[in-house]
């Protein structure tokens, strides 16, 4: 339903009717785009400022303009602003209650700009904060995950590949390698920041102004490194947004890896983690159960920030320069993947936080399924001087000889052993168990429990340094 049925205040000049109620409703992005205030208000004092000291409008109205937009924005701080959908975007609201507030002044503050770069610089300011708090969470996970695997350097887990056991790891390393990853996450968005950081604002609708505006001053005003250079691109790029949700969906996929690892990991057959209370929930039929939904979430999550990503990329795609109104469409799906990856940040460093490691369990795990038959085929390397390919034919049926028996490596027998490669000794024992194992992976980057302490006490006074 429109509220307001004449013509539009803004352009009215040359229409003589308002806009029927369904061209309002695909039109107006206020419902959304409300969300950027902060950022209008802040570009609009600076636009002012700047187009006072340039002699472009008077210092009087200067100061009624800064003092009324401040009002304004106390008004939404407080929830009694009213929004007009009639009104149609943030932009023409703040500059509607301005007039209301200040009079015929507010009518100046448009000098020198148009909504076209209005809505490139408040867009880009809000993905700019939304990286920061981003890149502040994302060390915060990197840290709890540093702790925790400071605290397991030693715990013994089975490693996997095709999710078979393949080599016995530590906890500690395996939860160092998304430290890594996050580490990359968090460059990528450092990197997407410092490339957005240039301001658009006095591009104005497309060809720049011919008033004598000083866009240098407004960037520094803002916080920017320096004005765009060229006023087409300014208002017609959305590739900031669109490097904010593939750097946001790289790292979500990287989350939903570990999302999904807690949910095996929690299960009752794998018993390697309980999650806490707080991060679980229960059934309401049946009592034993632990629900990981949280981790199930954020393994889901991935789906509407992708989704966003790749619906920017389909909504710019194939657009003439500069301006088209096709790019409103920008806001509601980065809004919410960007809200979603914060959201499933905090979740997950809640969960890795209150995370306990169930040791016994996962040394248990870690000796079963012939995981230190690369230890056996390595001693024969090593000891006798096999070449690997023959040490591994004979570790193959060493292993097959204990699985027809059903038990563990260390226990074949020397005879066995012996009748498998008359060259084995009682040696062999020593590197059958998953401890020397582990501590034997000293190579750099291994996961020997002396490498785990070194990189996660490193990667801990990164994080608190
Ligand atoms: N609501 C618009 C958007 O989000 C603001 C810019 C509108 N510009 C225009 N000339 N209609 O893109």
């Amino acid at each position: 339903m429109s509220d307001g049925d004449t013509a539009n205040r803004m352009w009215g000049g040359r229409f003589s009717s308002g806009p029927d109620a369904i061209m309002e409703e695909i039109n107006a992005s206020i419902g959304y785009d409300r969300k950027l205030y902060t950022q209008d208000i802040a570009g609009s004092k600076a636009h002012a400022t700047m187009l006072g000291a340039k002699g472009i409008i008077s210092s009087d109205d200067v100061a009624k303009i800064l003092e009324g937009l401040e009002a304004v924005k106390i008004e939404i701080d407080n929830g009694h602003f009213v929004f007009k959908r009639s009104l149609e975007d943030i932009h023409m609201n703040v500059e509607s209650r301005l007039a209301e507030i200040i009079g015929p002044a507010a009518g100046r503050l448009h000098t020198a700009r148009s909504r076209n770069d209005q809505i490139a610089l408040d867009f880009r300011l809000w993905v700019r904060d939304t990286l920061d708090h981003l890149e502040t969470q994302v060390s915060d996970l990197m840290l709890a995950l540093a702790e925790k695997a400071l605290a397991n350097a030693d715990t013994v887990m089975p490693g996997f590949t095709h999710l078979q056991s393949a080599q016995p790891v530590t906890f500690g390393h395996h939860l160092l390698a998304y430290v890594e990853m996050l580490a990359r996450d968090r460059g990528r968005i450092r990197d997407a920041r410092q490339r957005l950081n240039e301001c658009p604002l006095g591009a104005a609708a497309l060809a720049g102004t011919s008033f004598p505006i000083d866009r240098h001053m407004t960037a520094a005003a803002l916080g920017f490194d320096r004005p765009t250079a060229n006023s087409l691109d300014s208002v017609s790029d959305r590739d900031y947004a669109l490097e904010a949700l593939s750097t946001a969906s790289i790292l979500a996929m990287h989350l939903s890896r570990l999302a999904e690892e807690i949910v095996i990991w929690s299960t009752a057959q794998f018993r390697f983690v309980r999650l806490s209370d707080a991060f679980s929930t229960g059934s309401s039929i049946m009592p034993q159960k632990r629900n990981p939904d949280a981790a199930e979430l954020v393994r889901a999550k991935i789906g509407r920030i992708a989704g966003a990503f790749n619906g920017l990329l389909m909504v710019m795609k194939g657009l003439p320069l500069s301006y088209q109104k096709d790019m409103q469409e920008d806001k509601e799906q980065t809004f919410d993947a960007l809200a979603a990856t914060s959201l499933s940040v905090a979740a997950m460093t809640g969960m890795v936080r209150d995370m306990t490691a169930n040791k016994d369990a996962m040394r248990a795990a870690a000796g079963s399924g012939y995981a230190t038959a690369t230890d056996l085929a390595d001693w024969l390397v090593r000891d006798l001087g096999l070449p690997f390919r023959e040490a591994h034919h004979v570790t193959g049926r060493i292993v097959g000889i204990a699985s027809d028996a059903g038990i563990g490596l260390e226990d074949v027998s020397l005879e066995q052993m012996k009748s498998v490669h008359a060259g084995i000794g009682e040696r062999v024992y020593a590197v059958l168990g998953v401890d020397n194992s582990v501590t034997s992976r000293t190579s750099y980057g291994g996961t020997a429990p002396v490498n785990v302490t070194a990189a996660a006490s490193l990667w801990l006074d990164k994080l608190r340094g």
